[in-house]
């Protein structure tokens, strides 16, 4: 097999980040954000202002960063001892998080009377803040000024949401979760391959009853669809997702419709597609769809019998929802997936042909249901092309990045021609 590889990496891999510490008590989740930017790929630096010392110590983030913990405008471990200059001049964005009420009131206004405040009035890269603040602190007009001034200086906020607080009230002002944070500013760095576009998918298996308490299902998790929702929605897509059982959490800022049967499954997809509105421009077919149901479905459950006999099912076909899609005379642009166990290229290929899709993903063995990594064929009319094993969501921001210069008619520089 003649293949093309390319090495996919995590999606912070190569960022330097300079991330902001204030003083509220949100900053022990920072702790866990700082690991979660690493193990996306990115370096972290942190900063801290006098007050979030009182929280955490520096200590904790030297010793998860490996880095030194900076605090003081006067730090003389930097040779020229022009610490806020040479700490963020080497950043691609400073984090602020958690961003107290007061600090955003002197990033709005230009005040640098810290290290951190400083560094702020002195960078050149983008600003993200995470506020987290008291809710009465963060509907005082005072604040409202200064984030909408934040707002059209440029300023990103990531959050805050509403929920229970640590003064015991309930309300808006509080920090998004570590991981919330590290979703956005994965998001935030993202390359925009799919702005404007329009992305349907399916994603994780489907439940055929039998009768009320029983069904036929399959092993799929879901979790390679959810890393591609996700990932259409880093790469600026407007993402519909139609999920079958699974209890995996809903990407950030993706539609997301539940379904059950195969049949819920292909008629929540041709809703979408034919809801008013805007046409969807993308059909990715990531669910290991049931191909039958059960025909004879009892509406009560079925009991053993006292003799041996045995209750009898009989099945009929659910309809391919790819294939449906890729006939219709509006068709986005289809990928399907294929989960084959033997002769891969040639099996891929046939399918590719018979569903009519561009684009088909084959996965390269078969026990990748429920695992976090995966190892993908990509099979077009070009030929073959390999993504070495990586996390899903890896491989779901290669595989849009492929989609993108695919539709684009870029194409991609494939090796075995056929
Ligand atoms: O034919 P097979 O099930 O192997 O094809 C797999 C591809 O077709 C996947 O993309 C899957 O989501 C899609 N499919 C479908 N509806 C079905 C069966 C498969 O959309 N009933």
């Amino acid at each position: 097999m003649n293949i093309d590889t390319l090495p996919p990496g995590p999606a912070l891999a190569g960022r330097h980040l300079l991330l902001g510490v204030t003083g509220g008590v949100a900053g022990f989740k920072v702790a866990e954000l700082a690991r979660e930017l690493q193990r996306q790929g990115a370096t972290v630096q942190v900063v801290m202002t006098e007050a979030a010392t009182r929280f955490v110590t520096p200590v904790t983030f030297q010793a998860l960063t490996g880095r030194p913990v900076f605090t003081d405008q006067w730090d003389a471990r930097i040779d020229d001892n022009m610490a806020h200059i040479a700490l963020s001049r080497e950043a691609d964005a400073m984090i602020i998080a958690p961003a107290s009420a007061d600090f955003l009131a002197k990033l709005a206004h230009g005040l640098a009377d810290d290290l951190l405040s400083t560094m702020c009035v002195a960078r050149e890269c983008p600003l993200l803040v995470a506020p987290a603040m008291n809710r009465q602190m963060w509907g005082n007009p005072a604040t409202r000024r200064n984030v909408e001034l934040l707002r059209a200086d440029g300023v990103t906020f990531l959050g805050p949401t509403s929920g229970d607080q640590a003064c015991g009230e309930t309300g808006m002002g509080r920090m998004l979760e570590p991981d919330e944070l590290a979703e956005l500013t994965v998001a935030f760095f993202a390359p925009k391959h799919l702005r404007g576009q329009r992305v349907l998918l399916t994603a994780g298996p489907t439940f055929e009853p039998i009768d009320p308490v029983r069904g036929i299902t399959n092993l799929s998790s879901g979790k390679m669809g959810f890393a591609i929702a996700r990932a259409c929605r880093h790469a600026g897509a407007d993402v519909t997702l139609v999920a079958g059982p699974t209890t995996l959490p809903t990407p950030a800022g993706v539609e997301r419709i539940d379904v059950r049967t195969a049949q819920q499954m292909h008629d929540a997809v041709m809703g979408a597609l034919d809801a008013p509105g805007p046409r969807h421009t993308i059909f990715i077919a990531v669910a290991a769809v049931a191909d039958w149901r059960v025909a004879n479905y009892s509406a009560s459950k079925i009991k053993k019998t006292g003799d041996d006999s045995l209750p009898e099912l009989r099945f009929a076909q659910n309809p391919d929802i790819l294939a449906s899609v890729a006939r219709r005379p509006d068709a986005p642009w289809c990928v399907g997936f294929a989960a084959e166990s033997d002769d891969l290229e040639k099996n891929g290929q046939d399918k590719r042909r018979r569903k009519n899709v561009p684009l088909l993903v084959a996965n390269i063995g078969h026990a990748t249901f429920g695992r976090d990594d995966n190892e993908l064929l990509l099979i077009d009319a070009d030929g073959i092309r390999k993504l070495p094993r990586a996390g899903k969501d890896v491989l779901a921001a290669a595989l849009v990045e492929e989609i993108a210069a695919r539709m684009s008619g870029a194409g991609r520089p494939v090796t075995a021609g056929r």
